[in-house]
């Protein structure tokens, strides 16, 4: 959406609620917000200072939550606009019952979960969740940060690529399946697909638009165009599935080289939809520093005597000696008091007292 047009449909909108269109300092706070400008960079363009701004938006923000019916701030209202102006674009479409899907390049997100209230199809839209790839969640210790960071960078402000990386049973499956359970219910969609079976990016993408489409009867829509118009989260785990071994990490297989021109559209096109990728290496994403977030995963620290505590081990005070050597790494400490029950009776200083460091299945 071109800022000249937010500008004069969001003037539109507030002028037809309150008799009154928006201020100088408004549209220019609107236009810095929306361009990603800070307060303080807005002030100096508008030769005023930082508080100033700070209030006026503040006021800015409650005046559009009124006039648009959505609770708007500065990290939802470029969606909140793009929502509702979709809104009405769509509401002339709709005929018939069928919805008449835009073209690539249109410019307006189709919709998704935040919907101005006065759109009166916002409650046909049918929540579908395929979870059957994903593994069952367990207790999940020490992550309350992780997920808070993950929470705000997809909800609040609607990264459209965000990536966990992080070594071989560091939790970041675990970490995914609690993330979904606490923010479902923004998703129309939600889509959990492992990548062990090294899916091509057409496979890939056929299979999503199968999930995504609105309506398998008709023709079906691009990829794009789906995440568009229904919010959606798709979890694509074990992506390190597609690199190359003995290469630089997070290089592609050759047949999935494709890869990295995807991501970069998903990441630069308008929609309010995420791509999660869980990941060992890092994969190569080359798109604006805005787009994409990464969460490197590190070991649960010496919180990860709760995964020891239900176990039959002795001396408590080696507990952390154990979670230092395995670095916290909650699947090889319970690999490893596996081990310490069967081989050393439960004693943690027997165990490390052995000469080799032992690594079982590791
Ligand atoms: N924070 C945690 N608290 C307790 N248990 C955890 C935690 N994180 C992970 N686990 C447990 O550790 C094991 C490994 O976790 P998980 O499968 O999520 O690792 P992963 O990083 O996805 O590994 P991989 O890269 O091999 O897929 C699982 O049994 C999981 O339940
Ligand atoms: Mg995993």
């Amino acid at each position: 959406m071109d800022i000249q047009e937010v500008l004069n449909w969001t003037d539109e909108q507030v002028q037809a609620k309150t008799g009154k269109g928006l201020d100088s300092l408004q549209k220019a706070i609107l236009e810095g917000v929306w361009q990603r400008q800070g307060y303080k960079d807005i002030a100096d363009d508008c030769h005023c200072t930082t508080d100033h701004v700070r209030k006026m938006a503040s006021e800015l923000w409650k005046l559009l939550s009124d006039v648009l019916g959505e609770d708007v701030r500065k990290a939802n209202v470029k969606a909140v606009v793009e929502n509702g102006k979709f809104s009405q674009i769509s509401n002339m479409h709709i005929g018939n019952g069928d919805i008449n899907v835009c073209n690539e390049n249109c410019p307006y997100p189709k919709g998704g979960k935040k919907r101005s209230t006065a759109n009166p199809n916002k409650d046909k839209t049918e929540k579908q969740h395929d979870l059957t790839e994903a593994p069952k969640s367990h207790r999940l210790y020490n992550r309350t940060q992780e997920l808070n960071l993950l929470k705000q960078w997809i909800l609040e402000d609607n990264i459209p690529i965000v990536t966990v990386i992080g070594l071989s049973g560091i939790g970041k499956t675990a970490l995914a399946v609690e993330l979904i359970a606490q923010i479902k219910d923004n998703f129309d969609r939600i889509l959990w697909r492992n990548c062990t079976d090294t899916p091509t990016l057409k496979s890939l993408k056929t299979h999503l638009i199968q999930f995504l489409s609105p309506n398998p009867q008709t023709k079906p829509p691009s990829l794009t165009d789906c995440l568009r118009l229904h919010r959606s989260l798709i979890v694509l785990d074990d992506f390190q599935e597609l690199f190359s071994t003995g290469e630089l990490a997070g290089t592609y297989l050759p047949e999935h080289e494709n890869y990295g021109k995807f991501f970069q559209q998903i990441s630069t096109l308008s929609h309010q939809s995420c791509l999660l990728l869980l990941s060992q290496e890092q994969p190569k994403i080359t798109s604006g520093n805005n787009h994409c977030q990464i969460l490197k995963l590190d070991g649960l620290g010496k919180s990860a005597a709760a995964i020891l505590e239900g176990r039959n081990l002795t001396d408590e005070d080696k507990w952390l000696d154990l979670i230092n050597l395995y670095s916290g790494n909650p699947l090889w400490l319970n690999i490893i008091a596996d081990a310490v029950e069967d081989l050393c009776d439960g004693n943690i200083a027997q165990f490390l007292s052995c000469k080799n460091l032992y690594l079982g299945d590791l």
